[in-house]
């Protein structure tokens, strides 16, 4: 029987997964809910985040698989009560979700099974917390606990802005009962990766690591974004550094989930700050997605050898461990066109033109696109593309990415020139 999918979702990521879905011949049709105006070329859109309609529309469609891109459904509970109706879902649990609707739930977690993270306190009580700041040194980090679309981490340059940042998080005005909790960490020095393990609840298979760049500008300058960029693999993690992550963070991480009660099925994604400590690299757990990162999916997906529809079976039948993940041997770079202000207010959208190019450079991911009555795309959500570039080297993968972009044009387009800098010393 060939599969129809529903990807939950309007990003990037999810346009990258339907990419590499709808060139499988066990497919037969795909849908997105609400996907974009990218997605339309790939399936059809159903304009819904409704649980119920979503149930609705895997009915009607004959749908025989849910695969659930971003955060949110996943803290709404969209995954248990899709399981309840006999829906196969890729997505975690509500209660395994925690690990990233959560960052006081997840920073106890992890310090009970002795996994390396910043230093911190947890508390809805703005004097123990006050008290806690001031036995660090600055900078001190301020995070609200819950969900806050990657706005919510503040770097404070001293105790009194750690704590008047501490007071309007906790006094609900910064981010509502997101932030009616707050962590405190201590700031950690090193440099960022992300790394994506696929587990059934029991077993998981790791993918290659991947470096994203949040800051809005090249030089890492500028504000924090969703991600202006990504690239894999990355020579800053090498096969014993991942393995390191893999069995200090991973392993006793989804231990833990299983002996609690709340199996984690799906991706489980680590956020590591790698440190250097008695002269080794050392990798720290900053925090837990329960998801693929966007824009890191954009370059994880069409690097895949094993597909990844089998990844998602066989996460879902609990056979994770009969599948060996096998990528591409080439590298891939993202870089992300966003809209003029982002991502401090929206823009008005504006038509956007692409001309022909090679297209063995890579391709082009949509992502806050819409389409328009006339059948034009029209850029109009804060991160609006991607230009994926894929090749044998990350330098030239680099270039293919850069290239592509010269193709592209719209109005108060920006990206960065300097994605996978860290890599490639420039
Ligand atoms: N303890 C820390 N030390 C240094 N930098 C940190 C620390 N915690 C978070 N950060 C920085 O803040 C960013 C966002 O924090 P993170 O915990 O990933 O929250 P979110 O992605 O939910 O906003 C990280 O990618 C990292 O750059
Ligand atoms: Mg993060």
């Amino acid at each position: 029987m060939r599969e129809n999918i529903l990807i939950i979702g309007n990003g990037g990521r999810e346009y990258a997964m339907g990419l590499v879905l709808k060139d499988d011949k066990r497919v037969d049709r795909l849908y997105f809910a609400p996907g974009n105006g990218g997605t339309h070329a790939l399936g059809v859109n159903i304009p819904t985040t409704k649980h119920t309609d979503i149930l609705e529309s895997i009915q009607k469609h004959n749908i025989t698989l849910v695969i659930i891109g971003p955060e949110a459904p996943l803290s709404e509970g969209l995954s248990d009560f899709l399981t309840a109706h006999n829906v196969r879902v890729f997505g975690p649990s509500l209660a395994a979700s925690r690990l990233e609707s959560s960052k006081a739930y997840m920073k106890d977690l992890v310090s009970q099974a002795g996994i390396k993270t910043a230093k911190y306190m947890q508390s809805n009580d703005v004097n123990a917390l006050s008290e806690f700041i001031h036995t660090l040194t600055p900078p001190i980090v301020v995070k609200a606990d819950g969900l806050c679309a990657g706005k919510g981490v503040i770097i404070a340059q001293s105790h009194s802005e750690a704590i008047a940042h501490t007071k309007e998080m906790l006094s609900g005005e910064a981010f509502g009962d997101a932030g009616m909790r707050v962590v405190i960490e201590e700031f950690l020095d090193g440099y960022e990766l992300s790394v994506f393990a696929i587990s059934d609840g029991k077993d998981f298979i790791m993918l290659p690591a991947c470096q994203d760049h949040k800051r809005l500008l090249s030089g890492d300058n500028g504000p924090n974004t969703g991600g202006m960029g990504a690239y894999t693999p990355t020579p800053l993690c090498d096969k014993s550094l991942l393995e390191k992550i893999k069995k200090d963070i991973i392993a006793p991480t989804l231990d833990i989930m299983r002996k609690q009660g709340s199996p984690f099925v799906g991706v489980l994604f680590g956020g590591i700050m790698v440190c250097q400590r008695d002269n080794e690299l050392t990798p720290y757990l900053l925090e837990f997605n329960v998801r693929f990162g966007d824009p890191e999916c954009e370059v994880l997906m069409p690097l895949l050898e094993t597909p990844l529809l089998d990844i998602v079976t066989h996460a879902i039948d609990g056979k994770i461990a009969e599948l060996e993940c096998k990528m591409i041997e080439k590298y891939a770079v993202a870089v992300v066109a966003s809209s003029k202000d982002y991502p401090y207010k929206s823009s008005p959208a504006v038509p956007i033109a692409v001309k022909d190019f090679d297209k063995n450079l890579g391709h082009i991911v949509y992502a806050g696109v819409s389409k328009a009555e006339s059948g034009e795309i029209l850029a109009s959500g804060g991160r609006v593309l991607l230009a994926v570039g894929l090749a044998e080297s990350l330098e030239k993968a680099r270039d293919n990415a850069y290239e592509i972009m010269k193709h592209i044009s719209f109005k108060g387009m920006h990206f960065r020139d300097d994605i996978a800098f860290r890599a490639l010393g420039r």
